[in-house]
């Protein structure tokens, strides 16, 4: 039986946060394939800080957008803290980025249509906060 503790294996615990196995992707735009990342693999440590570097167009954005599930590989694993995102559905892929990504995009991605309090709010949404609760966590994340 596997050692436990919080409800987490230790053997997850000790293992690098995200671990990355022949990763491809290749995005299809007019027929034409493009491929992008051609089996990458990549060890992130848990609690390291890591800054990608590389040209325009080398696969920055796509490998992090794959990383915090927002996009599916074309081929192999992302596992993150023991979970291969890669197999997920995209309504597991939602809940699971609700509850453990954050990030913050390149050209902001703010909702015009929304004011302030609305966008923050909305990943609440997924989750199973109360109005109030979500209440406080925007204006905790608002306030400076
Ligand atoms: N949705 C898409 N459909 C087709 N091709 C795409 C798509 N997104 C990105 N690409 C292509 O994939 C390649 C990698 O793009 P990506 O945005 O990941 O690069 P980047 O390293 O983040 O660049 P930058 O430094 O400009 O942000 C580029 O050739 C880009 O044109
Ligand atoms: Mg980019």
């Amino acid at each position: 039986m596997a050692v436990r503790l919080k409800n987490k294996r230790v053997a997850d615990m000790v293992a690098p946060l995200i671990q990355i196995r022949r990763l491809v992707k290749t995005y299809q735009r007019a027929g034409e394939n493009i491929p992008v990342l051609m089996g990458i693999d990549l060890d992130v440590a848990r609690g390291d800080f890591v800054a990608l570097m590389g040209p325009s167009g080398s696969g920055k954005s796509t490998l992090l957008n794959l990383i915090a599930g927002i996009d599916s590989p074309t081929a192999g694993e992302i596992l993150v803290d023991g979970v291969d995102i890669a197999t997920l559905s995209d309504a597991q892929l939602a809940q699971w980025r609700a509850a453990n990504v954050g990030f913050i995009f390149q050209f902001y991605n703010l909702m015009p249509v929304l004011t302030a309090f609305e966008n923050v709010e909305l990943p609440l949404l997924l989750t199973g906060l109360s109005k109030k609760e979500r209440k406080a966590h925007v204006e905790n994340a608002l306030v400076d």
